[in-house]
């Protein structure tokens, strides 16, 4: 067992330290950056002879749990970005619940990191039943389905010849991205002594927007899933409609607010808090933690700046070392949280 560990003590810190390296193994071959022209091309094998029907869908509809939703809803915003297409989220179990609409129409795509969960594996029979289009995307860990999302919404776009920057931009930097997530794994021990300071508290409240919506529910999943603790994501436009009244001057909440078109009103969530004497976290762009401190005192968390959309790759980082650390020192089991199986067969 220690040999599969190798020098790390739980798989977990393993998986998360070795990022870098998942990231690079599964862009290797399927992203091109090169030529004479400096091309910049996407390599998608099986959705390939799909993509013209794919482009013709009426809306793509993501469909997953816990993580692979998150990881789903964390690329939301680029595919409706590159395709122009509606997209909505289902979480699989309430999608057959409510046996919600499905049509011929759409585009099903269907999100797993075992491919064996029951509850996505129901709803893949129902939207074939109903006529969709349905597609599987498989990868483990929620970093490497995000990277494999964007190069679906990459193939999707790529017929649009006024995306195209974007789209090389996106290119370029997926491609340093496990350069920036080797940067952003320093903060370990920072995010050690951040988990001593939050080792007895009951509750931990994330609050992220955009881009970032997704890494504060999967962040919060972490933390309740492996350190046993409540933690709870909350998209921060929605702190007014009634979050606000848990503020005080003892609960942790962590905000994101690193540099992307929702910086601002991060920024005026966070005076908001402050105001209200709240104890915060803050996630914030490399030079911009004296900022951020500027309405009251806070404990600044710097990350590496990448282009908007693929800054939840490097985000969840933090939130994750934090989730583990939290995990050892509160003498939890890292590797088998309790009460959940590996992978949830049944519904
Ligand atoms: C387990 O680490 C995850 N947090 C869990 O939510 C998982 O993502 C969910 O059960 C769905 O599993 P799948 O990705 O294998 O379909």
């Amino acid at each position: 067992e220690q040999i599969n560990k190798g020098k790390y003590d739980h798989y977990m810190q393993k998986e998360i330290h070795e990022q870098p390296e998942s990231l690079t193994t599964t862009m290797r071959g399927r992203l091109i950056r090169g030529g004479s022209r400096k091309t910049k091309t996407v390599l998608l094998g099986g959705l390939k002879d799909h993509l013209k029907t794919i482009r013709r869908s009426r809306r793509i509809v993501f469909i997953g749990c816990g993580t692979s939703y998150n990881a789903a809803l964390a690329s939301r915003p680029i595919l409706e970005e590159l395709s122009g297409i509606p997209v909505s989220m289902e979480i699989a179990s309430d999608l057959w619940d409510r046996q919600g609409p499905i049509y011929r129409e759409d585009t099903a795509v269907f999100v797993s990191q075992s491919g064996e969960t029951a509850d996505t594996l129901l709803a893949l029979d129902y939207a074939r039943e109903n006529g969709a289009l349905c597609v599987g995307i498989t990868n483990t860990a929620y970093t490497r389905q995000i990277e494999g999302l964007y190069r679906v919404a990459l193939a999707i776009g790529s017929d649009t010849i006024s995306s195209q920057k974007r789209r090389e931009a996106i290119i370029d930097g997926l491609l340093d991205l496990p350069y920036k997530v080797k940067e952003v794994l320093k903060l370990d021990e920072e995010m050690k002594d951040l988990a001593q300071l939050l080792i007895d508290e009951q509750s931990l409240l994330v609050f992220g927007r955009g881009y970032n919506y997704a890494t504060a529910l999967e962040g919060a999943l972490k933390v309740k899933e492996v350190a046993l603790m409540h933690s709870e994501g909350i998209l921060a436009g929605e702190m007014k409609h009634g979050p606000l009244a848990l503020v005080d001057e003892n609960l942790p909440i962590a905000v994101i607010a690193t540099r992307d078109a929702c910086f601002s009103k991060q920024q005026s969530v966070i005076q908001q808090l402050h105001a209200r004497k709240g104890r915060l976290i803050v996630m914030c762009s490399k030079g911009d933690a004296a900022s951020v401190s500027s309405s009251g005192s806070c404990r600044a968390i710097e990350v590496p700046h990448v282009e908007d959309c693929l800054q939840p790759v490097v985000n969840i980082v933090p939130l994750q070392l934090l989730a583990y650390h939290l995990t050892v020192l509160r003498g939890h089991n890292v590797d088998q949280p309790r009460n959940l199986a590996k992978s949830v067969t049944t519904q």
